[in-house]
């Protein structure tokens, strides 16, 4: 049990330090490195006896409100040194584009990174992480909820006919068309939020509470999946046609939306993964089901860009794509129910790459 002392001296230098390191042109302190590094190692020494709680979850009503009410009480993880996250590791395998990156250097041609060599932060899941993700669905708790999740609901009934999901047997085809498509939609919020917030910011002269980062990081992931699908696609005009048309539509109406209602949007964005994890949960039947029309995506190898960013095993399949993205919507569910159920000046307990 940790005490209520531990608990202050917790959360006191984690804010210290969130601020420290988020807020440095704003803050009319000057932050020096030793400062931020006496934090880091203060919060270490004081975390270590610490029980953390792990922010990632599930996202039905009762697992939401239980992470906010933690949120609330300050029980969530400390900021992490960078260079220990994951993402910062040195690559556990070397992949073939790596390689071939590498020859074409020393062979003197121009150097062309792989994709997914500049990312931001993310969650990298264990085994056991992959395989625990569920459907669930949060009930709508006000008019608000309720109109966030109709929205969503009118949406998916229109994408289920435009995809051809409606109608007919699925195939490779329609699942490519679909998950890149909707892909290129899933990356529009978190930007936008970001955006927003950060010139709010601006604008007041206030600190942002730490939620830029992330959905920056939201937004990149969902662009990391439309990269990994595209590896397997190769879009057509009418395609490309119909996402800029939908990027239009959709970024002037949630930059409206969110200008109007944060909540509203962070809820949508909550009841649209629950969605995500329902068609990824259906794609991996498909490619499970004995004679399914997916069912070569078990032994179809994952895509370089796919190994380099989840730090996948070099075997790794597109089914192991499958359930990675899978997870990742899990995550973007209960991170944006949790931050419909906060007030937009409240501290966001997801620390980078968490
Ligand atoms: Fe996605
Ligand atoms: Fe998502």
């Amino acid at each position: 049990m940790v005490g209520l002392g531990a608990i202050r001296q917790v959360s006191r230098h984690r804010q210290a330090l969130m601020f420290a390191l988020t807020t440095p042109a704003m803050s009319s302190k000057v932050v020096t490195r030793n400062s931020v590094l006496f934090l880091r190692v203060s919060c270490k020494q004081c975390l270590s006896s610490s029980n953390l709680v792990q922010m990632r979850s599930l996202a039905d009503s009762k697992q939401v409100n239980d992470n906010v009410e933690k949120i609330r009480r300050g029980e969530s993880e400390s900021v992490g040194n960078p260079e220990d996250l994951p993402h910062f590791r040195l690559p556990a395998v070397q992949s073939a584009s790596e390689k071939a990156s590498k020859s074409t250097t020393s062979a003197g041609k121009k150097e062309m990174p792989p994709i997914g060599t500049y990312v931001l932060p993310h969650p990298i899941w264990t085994e056991e992480q992959l395989h625990e993700v569920k459907v669930t669905h949060k009930q709508p708790d006000c008019l608000v909820d309720r109109l966030a999740y109709r929205t969503v609901r009118l949406f998916r009934g229109g994408f289920d006919v435009f995809s051809g999901f409606k109608f007919g047997t699925r195939n490779e085809k329609k699942w490519l068309n679909r998950i890149c498509f909707l892909e290129t939609v899933a990356g529009v919020p978190g930007m936008v939020a970001a955006m927003m917030r950060h010139m709010t910011s601006l604008r007041r002269l206030q600190r942002d509470q730490g939620w830029i980062h992330t959905l920056l990081e939201e937004a990149e992931n969902e662009r990391m999946h439309l990269l990994t699908a595209l590896q397997l696609k190769e879009p057509s005009t009418l395609f490309r046609l119909c996402v800029i048309g939908a990027q239009g539509v959709f970024v002037t109406m949630f930059s409206i939306s969110y200008v109007i209602s944060a909540k509203f949007c962070h809820r949508f964005v909550g009841y649209l993964e629950e969605e995500a994890v329902k068609t990824y949960t259906k794609c991996l039947e498909d490619i499970d089901e004995p004679d399914g029309p997916m069912k070569h995506w078990r032994t179809q190898p994952a895509p370089d860009v796919a190994i380099r960013y989840w730090k996948m095993k070099p075997e790794s399949t597109m089914r192991d794509v499958i359930l990675a993205i899978r997870a990742d919507e899990a995550h973007h569910r209960i991170v944006n129910h949790s931050l419909a159920s906060l007030s937009k000046d409240e501290f966001n307990p997801y620390k980078p790459g968490k």
